[in-house]
């Protein structure tokens, strides 16, 4: 398979951590269900490829999302590759933790918004209200040992309210950050950011204490910007990005969302820029492709698409 020519990109750190969100924010938003066994089989191989940190699956209320209704039989299925601190699983409410925990699960991901209009949408709450449903998910989370990220949505612009401004973005992040969660994700929900706004959010984070090595940028791939935005971010010192193999994704609450950067086409640009990610390029497309295969439909990815031929 063709790979990149490597030459090394002044300014970028010498390792990035991919995490991998295909089967969680690649899945939920698929019109067809996909059976459980597959989903297990695509975290299988995904970890196979060498990517270590892999999000597996939701325990949000299976009524909002019947494509990940079947989390705990995932789980299930892959036995202790699902579980540990690498593999987190989402979790609005204290209801979706106790079903975690049942599962065995080593990690999870609370996910806010900074809009209240999407907060209202994608939770049922406000904003406020939202953090306050967090707290003791945190609380309990932490007190049994697991590793917790917090998420926050339309972090560079909100399909009902439009431009978000940076301090409302801050103030949730600030509110997720004091709750004594290990990781924050910048999510680009509907994709819409540019370069300068991510060197933007970022140096305010930095200002308020949130600094890049707590941080992961998570965009969605609407607009074409995901890897120009993903660089900008690198260089100013974030080294955790999110990615979904073949470029799947989307949120059933945000219409406007399409999927999120391709995994693939990450792993060109930082292969050809020197950058250290321990994931096997050609292994993911594989992947891909044969997801694509049990999907009926081709790979969003450019790079899937050039390699394979169409
Ligand atoms: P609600 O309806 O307000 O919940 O939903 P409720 O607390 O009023 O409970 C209603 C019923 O649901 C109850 O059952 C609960 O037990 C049950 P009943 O008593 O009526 O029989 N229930 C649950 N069942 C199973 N698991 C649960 C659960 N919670 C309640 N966890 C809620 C509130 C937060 C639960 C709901 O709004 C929800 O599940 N939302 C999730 C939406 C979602 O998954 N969106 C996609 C993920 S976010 C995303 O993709 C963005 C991201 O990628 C970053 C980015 O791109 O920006 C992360
Ligand atoms: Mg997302």
């Amino acid at each position: 398979m063709r790979m990149p020519q490597v030459e090394r990109l002044p300014g970028l750190p010498e390792r990035v951590t991919i995490y991998e969100v295909g089967a969680r924010d690649g899945l939920q938003n698929e019109k067809a269900i996909v059976p459980a066994e597959v989903k297990a089989e695509l975290v299988r191989r995904l970890a196979a490829a060498g990517l270590d940190m892999i999000e597996t699956t939701s325990f949000v209320n299976p009524t909002w999302v019947p494509q990940l209704a079947d989390a705990a039989e995932v789980l299930d299925l892959l036995g202790d590759l699902g579980r540990g601190a690498n593999r987190p699983v989402l979790v609005p409410n204290e209801r979706g933790l106790d079903r975690a925990l049942e599962a065995g699960v080593g990690a999870i991901a609370v996910f806010g918004s900074a809009t209240e209009t999407f907060a209202r949408r994608n939770l049922n709450r406000s904003v406020a209200e939202s953090i306050e449903m967090f707290r003791p998910v945190v609380d309990r989370a932490r007190a049994e040992g697991l590793w917790v990220r917090g998420y926050v949505s339309m972090c560079f612009g909100d399909p009902w309210e439009g431009d978000v401004p940076i301090g409302q973005v801050v103030d949730v992040c600030r509110s997720l950050t004091d709750l004594g969660i290990d990781q924050l994700s910048l999510g680009d929900t509907i994709g819409v950011a540019t370069s300068g706004q991510v060197v933007s959010l970022l140096g305010a984070l930095d200002r308020v204490g949130i600094g890049p090595d707590q941080i992961g940028v998570h965009f969605h791939d609407t607009y074409g910007q995901a890897l120009a935005n993903t660089l900008v971010a690198l260089r100013e010192g974030v080294t955790v990005v999110d990615a979904s193999a073949g470029g799947l994704g989307g949120c059933p609450y945000a219409k406007s969302a399409t999927g999120n950067l391709a995994t693939e086409d990450l792993l060109w640009a930082l292969e050809g820029a020197g950058v250290q990610t321990g994931v096997d390029l050609e292994a993911v497309v594989e992947t891909s492709r044969w997801l694509a295969g049990r999907m009926g439909r081709p790979s969003p990815s450019r790079v899937v698409k050039a390699l394979t031929g169409g």
